[in-house]
This record gives structure tokens, sequence and C-alpha cells, in this order.
């Protein structure tokens, strides 16, 4: 792997799953406890702002007993590698919300679908670092006015930094996908993106996704064991 100098790495919900996290679409997952239209829309927050901000609420303090596992720390190991500049680029794309990549070092993380750990404010645009409450109802720090929502791109919202996004597509040689169901848009449109400009496409998930036709090629099983492995390959490399 030694001429691949610009990396993409696609994360969803599959790479935190080991580390207790649920994933939404896998039996027993967040979409089977709850509905969309109910907590991930603009819609539903308007109906029923407490369900939603609950909701979050809930998923937030979850993060606190929940630790990186062997998927994000080899990828911060990766990362690590890039620090010198010399490297290529590497550009980590996550579909979560968690801050497990962060947690495990990872510093070229962009959050498509925005984090738990921010608060936006729905009054004044103002985002800020928030572990706390929201159902109860605390004032923006910016403008003081209690009209904070979780930071998270909702359905019918538009993911966060897709020119950043499309521009280091383009330039990738290699595309990789960890942990995600390719189900929902724009993330799972990346790959044929990325092939479309040349780069080579590789699938890591405990199943075939949605998407598993357009990859180059597939790896299948739990991303604990995949990672740390492709990892190894491409530092070899
Ligand atoms: P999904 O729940 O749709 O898919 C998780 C994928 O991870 C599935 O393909 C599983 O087979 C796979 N998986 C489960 N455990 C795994 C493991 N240990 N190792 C490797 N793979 C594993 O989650 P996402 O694809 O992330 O968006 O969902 C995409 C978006 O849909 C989310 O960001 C969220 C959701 O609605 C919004 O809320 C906007």
């Amino acid at each position: 792997m030694g001429d691949i100098r610009n990396i993409v790495v696609l994360t969803g919900a599959g790479i935190s799953a080991e580390s207790g996290i649920d994933t939404f679409r896998d039996a027993g997952g967040l979409w089977e406890q709850h509905r969309v239209e109910d907590v991930a829309t603009p819609e539903g927050f308007a109906r029923d702002p407490d369900l939603v901000l609950r909701f979050y609420d809930m998923r937030r303090a979850a993060l606190t007993k929940v630790e990186p596992n062997a998927a994000h720390r080899a990828l911060a190991r990766l990362d690590a590698t890039f620090a010198q500049g010399d490297r290529g680029d590497l550009l980590i794309v996550t579909q979560n919300v968690d801050d497990l990549h962060e947690r495990a070092g990872a510093k070229r993380v962009l959050h498509m679908h925005g984090e738990l750990l921010s608060a936006l404010c729905a009054n004044c645009a103002a985002r800020e670092r928030f572990a706390g409450t929201m159902l109860d109802r605390p004032n923006c720090s910016a403008c003081g006015v209690a009209a904070l929502r979780p930071d998270v791109v909702w359905f019918g919202e538009m993911p966060y930094q897709m020119e950043r996004i499309y521009s280091a597509l383009a330039n990738a040689d290699l595309f990789v996908s960890i942990g995600t169901s390719g189900a929902v848009y724009p993330a799972a449109g990346f790959v044929q993106e990325a092939a479309a400009h040349g780069a080579r496409t590789l699938e890591l998930n405990l199943d075939p996704s949605e998407g598993s036709r357009w990859f180059d090629e597939h790896r299948h099983g739990p991303a604990g064991a995949l990672v740390p492995a492709w990892v190894d390959e491409v530092l070899a490399g």
C-alpha cells in the first residue's frame, strides 16, 4: 500500500458498537426503540421539544460510561502518522455524534452529523461545548437566551462541511468505509464519488452494507478486529 497518500475514512455507528453504543438499524437498535420522525427531525422537535431533548440528554449521559475500542485506537494510530505533513492527507469523516475518535486521540475528525457534546443556539446560531442537560433549558453563553438545541444534524437538515468532504474525496487514493449501513445519504454516496475520482474503495463492516456492491474490496467482521489489521497493513506499506 506504499502508493497511498490521501485517505478518506468514513465511520458509522458500527465502529462504536463494541464500545457499547447502540447502532441505529441493527436488531434492537435506536430506530427500533424510537421513531425517527419524533426524535431526529426539526418537526419532531417543534412538536415535542422535551421528548427530543431527553433523547439526546440520555445519549450524552451514556457517553460517560463508554470508552473507545480497538478500532478507534487503530484509526488514532493511523492519524498520528499524518502529523508530520509529508505523509499525505487523512480525513476521518464520522456520522457518529459520540466523541470516541477524539478520546482515542485522533485529530483529523469531521463530524458530518454533529456532536452530542456541542450545543447550537437556535436564537443566535452560536455553538458551545456542552456536557450538561438540555431539558433544564440552560441559557446560551453567547446571547443569554434559553434556546439551545443539540448540535446534531436531523433528517431534513444539511450535514456539516460537505465542501471539505467532497474536496477530500476528490483527492483520495483510498476510501474506506467502516461500520455503516450505507442507508443514509449523502454519506452513502461517498464511495461512488471517491471511485469516480479514481480512489480505490474498501468496506470494513460486520456484514455487507446496502452499498456493498460499489466497493472494490470488502472485509466482513467486527471493526475491533478488522480496523487494527487494516491500519497495520497501511503503516507497513
Ligand atoms: P446503522 O445502524 O445504520 O448501521 C450500522 C452498521 O454497522 C451496520 O451495517 C452493521 O452491520 C454494522 N456493525 C454493527 N456492529 C459492528 C461491528 N462491531 N463492527 C463493524 N460493523 C458493525 O448506522 P449508520 O450507518 O452509522 O443519522 O447510520 C447512519 C446514520 O443514520 C446515522 O448517522 C444517523 C442515522 O439515522 C442521523 O441521525 C442524521
